[in-house]
Formats: structure tokens, sequence, C-alpha cells
């Protein structure tokens, strides 16, 4: 009988994508893939360390199995913290660095022992070798090409830099070759992925992150092309020009700001201030009319006052962003803001979440009523009692009930590209009909 593996995947996109990777070298092995815990021979949980609750996650799963009467082999990879290697493999019986995954075949021959030495996987081996894998997409339309990992840049509050070590670019011509497959294979969006895309950098052939995009931008077919994250301190003007060639680059961008207060954007060690980001966001408009802008914010950073949070309050009413991931701080050890008292309390940085969602909410719904009737492109990605959802060009979700009577055959729209004419609009989402 096969045997089957379960993969428990936490963090961001990276991850995933990652995860896409690990699941073929287990294939590769003969396991089969398997959604139930329960009946797994094979149990791999790739973690992330970006906040305390998602390493709690890992600390409760780990607990899980030690009590667990069944014992499957368990394997941990992912984003892992130096100081918490050493403890879960106490409990997980191998913990794997990223990089090292390729070795997995071999690495799963070693007997298990008691010591937990013998259970940490962490040879020195060349960062995106592991990137050439081929990934098991986990969607027929949607897939994500890893362009860079890891990152320079050592925000006071991240952990990043100590998990996914130094900044590593692809090849362009590898990453190419994989953008060029996927839409031969019929995929319709094509998410390009590095903890700070900006920097990205083929040496040899020297070619920088805009002109990777322009040459993306020439690759024949229809399908969109959609990228995370981007560092503002490194966002050029040659990017904004790519993305205003239009073609496959969708007009939608996220750009962190963490915080609308300079002296908070210096002690996080961001290096811009609230002006030169609005400046970007400026010339994006100016250049990209139709474009949709959401960020990434921290509240209650060690210090931040009443006041400094307002900063991020009015920054937020003057971008007028159409979505934005709102994250209360939380200290990770290693990091450089952790010898800073965490001095904003947890009630209090629940209320300034409060505040700049309903901030958010405002300029969101407003952006949104200036959609309708509005014609827009729309991926459709599932489906539910004859409603259609989806997202527009410009990440927006979408909820289609209404088809024109020519239209194409509904049970096959999933995975495909409509044009819907918007007729209502919501706060965080839109309603149409196809046209
Ligand atoms: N490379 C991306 C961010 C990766 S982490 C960038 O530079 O923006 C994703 C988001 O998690 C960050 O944008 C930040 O808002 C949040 N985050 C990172 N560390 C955090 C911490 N210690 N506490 C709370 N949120 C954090
Ligand atoms: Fe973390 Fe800053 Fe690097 Fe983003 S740029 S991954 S926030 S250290
Ligand atoms: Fe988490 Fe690693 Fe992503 S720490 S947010 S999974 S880069």
């Amino acid at each position: 009988m096969n045997k089957k593996y379960h993969l428990i995947v936490f963090g961001c996109q990276m991850n995933i994508s990652d995860a896409e990777r690990v699941a073929t070298i287990i294939e590769e092995m003969g396991y089969k893939k398997t959604s139930k815990l329960e009946e797994a021979d094979l149990i791999v949980v790739t973690m992330c360390s970006i906040r305390q609750s998602a390493v709690d996650r890992v600390h409760w799963l780990d607990d899980k199995f030690k009590k667990s009467e069944r014992k499957p082999i368990t394997i941990l990879t992912g984003c892992i913290l130096e100081k918490d290697k050493k403890v879960f493999a106490e409990g997980f019986d191998y913990v794997i660095d990223i990089k090292n995954i390729t070795h997995l075949p071999k690495i799963l021959k070693t007997k298990i022992t008691h010591k937990t030495s013998d259970r940490l996987f962490w040879e020195q081996d060349n960062i995106t070798n592991y990137l050439d894998i081929k990934p098991k997409h986990s969607s027929k339309f949607s897939a994500s090409v890893p362009i860079m990992t890891g990152c320079n840049n050592f925000c006071a509050y991240c952990v990043v830099p100590y998990t996914r070590e130094r900044e590593v670019s692809r090849r362009a011509n590898k990453i190419i070759k994989e953008i060029k497959g996927l839409v031969k294979n019929g995929y319709k969006e094509i998410w390009l992925l590095g903890q700070n895309v900006n920097s990205y950098k083929d040496k040899e052939k020297n070619i920088n992150f805009a002109e990777l995009l322009k040459i993306i931008n020439k690759i024949p077919g229809d399908f969109w092309v959609r990228y995370t994250s981007s560092h503002p301190k490194d966002f050029k003007q040659d990017v904004i020009e790519a993305m205003a060639e239009g073609n496959h680059i969708t007009p939608y961008l996220n750009l962190p700001i963490q915080s609308g207060d300079d002296k908070v954007l210096r002690s996080m060690k961001r290096w811009y201030t609230a002006k030169q980001y609005k400046k970007i966001i400026a010339d994006l408009r100016k250049k990209i009319p139709n474009i949709a802008i959401s960020t990434d914010i921290i509240i209650g950073f060690p210090g931040e006052s009443k006041k400094q949070f307002n900063n991020t309050v009015k920054l937020f009413k003057e971008v007028k962003y159409d979505m934005a991931y709102i994250n209360k701080y939380s200290p990770r050890v290693g990091t450089s803001a952790f010898k800073l008292k965490d001095n904003v309390t947890w009630p209090e940085k629940k209320q300034r979440e409060k505040i700049l969602t309903d901030a958010l909410r405002e300029t969101a719904f407003e952006n949104n009523k200036k959609l309708i009737g509005k014609i827009v492109k729309v991926l459709i990605d599932s489906q539910k009692d004859g409603i259609y959802f989806g997202k527009t060009d410009t990440y927006k979700s979408i909820k289609i009930s209404t088809f024109a009577k020519a239209s194409v055959d509904k049970q096959n729209l999933i995975g495909k590209f409509v044009n819907a004419k918007i007729t209502k609009a919501n706060n965080w989402n839109l309603e149409g009909k196809t046209i």
C-alpha cells in the first residue's frame, strides 16, 4: 500500500511556494498526499516565525504529536529561528533547513536517535538550489515563482533575515523559463515572490527588477503578473515605468509602509520618510491611474505614542488605501527591537487596530464605489451554488451572480478570465455581472 504524507503550511506566500517544492520531493519518494492528518505516515510542517502566535501553533502541533499513540515520521522545515531549532528537534523526528530539503531522501534514511543534535540538518548548501525543484502547484491557474529569497534589511522588528539568511536572486533565464512553462500549461496568474523584489539582481546578466518585469511583459499569452514584497527604499522609477507598460503586469501594488510616523520609521530601521513614500504613491498614480494600493502596518511598535500612531491614521486618510494588512507588534528574540520595551499594551494595540481598520474601511469603500458601472477583467477562482468568485486585475475580490445570456459555459469558468461590469460596491469587495 502506498504511504501517505500530510503537509501543514504556515506563513506567507513564500512558504506556500516552498511547500510546493517540498511536495515534489516527497512524492518522488512514492508518498501520496492526504488531507487527513490521522492517516499520514509522514507529516511535514513548514513553519513561520514572524510573530510569536505563528511559533505557538507549531508548539501546539509538537505537543499533539508527542501525546499521540500513532507515531508517523514528523519533519519540521520553513522559517525557523536558531533558538527554536533545538527545542523543536526534541519533538520532531527531523528539523531540516529548507535549503537542505533536496537531501530529504538521504536524511530520511538516517536513523532517528534520542540526541537532538542528530535530528538537526543544517548543512551548508547553495540557497537557490532547492528553488530549481519543479513545484507541485496547488492551483491549476495561479502559480508563484520565487525570484529571490532572503533579506539584507534587518528591519528592527523582523526575523526574516535570520530565518532566510542574506538575499540571493535566481538567474533571470530560469525565471523566464518557469513562467513560459506555466503560461504554456494555461496558468493565468503568476506571482513573482521575494522578501524584497526591488533589490532583485541577476548579477551575471546585469538584470534588475524593472528589467526583469520588462522581459516578462514581452512573453506572449493572456496572463497576469503580480509581485510581492516591495521595500519603499528600493522602489525606483524604472519599476513604475515597467508597470505602466501594462501588458501582463497588473495595476496592483502592495507597498508596506509599517508606520506613518518618521521617528517610528527610523527606530524600525526602515530608512524612508512618510513624505518619500507618498511621493512614490503619487508617481504611481500619475502613470497608472487605476492602480489599487495596499500596505502592511505594525501597530504598537515599542515607544509608539498616540500622536505617532495618529500620523499613521492621517497617512491612511491621505493615501486612501484599497487594502491593508494590519499587524500588532510581536517582540522577536534576536531582532534589534527586542531590547526595546514592548510598552504599548495589548488592549491599546487592539484599540489602535480598530481605529486604523475603520479608516481603511472608509477609503476602501470610497475607492470601490468609483468602480460602479466600470468594466473590469476578472479571474474566476471559485464557485458556490452558482455564484462565482474571483479577483479583478486590481486584486479586488468580486462576486458574480448574474451572467450575460450568451455567456460562456458556466461550469468551465474557474481559472478563466471574464469581463464584468461592476454593479455594486461593498467595503471589502465588489459585485458584478459578466458582459
Ligand atoms: N518583506 C516584507 C515583509 C515580510 S513580513 C516587507 O519588507 O514588507 C510580513 C509583514 O509582517 C511585515 O510587512 C510586517 O508588517 C509584519 N511583521 C514583521 N515582523 C513583525 C513583528 N515582529 N510583529 C508584528 N508584525 C510583524
Ligand atoms: Fe523583514 Fe524588513 Fe526584510 Fe521585509 S525588508 S523581510 S520587514 S527585514
Ligand atoms: Fe513567516 Fe518566513 Fe514568510 S518567517 S512571513 S514564512 S518569510
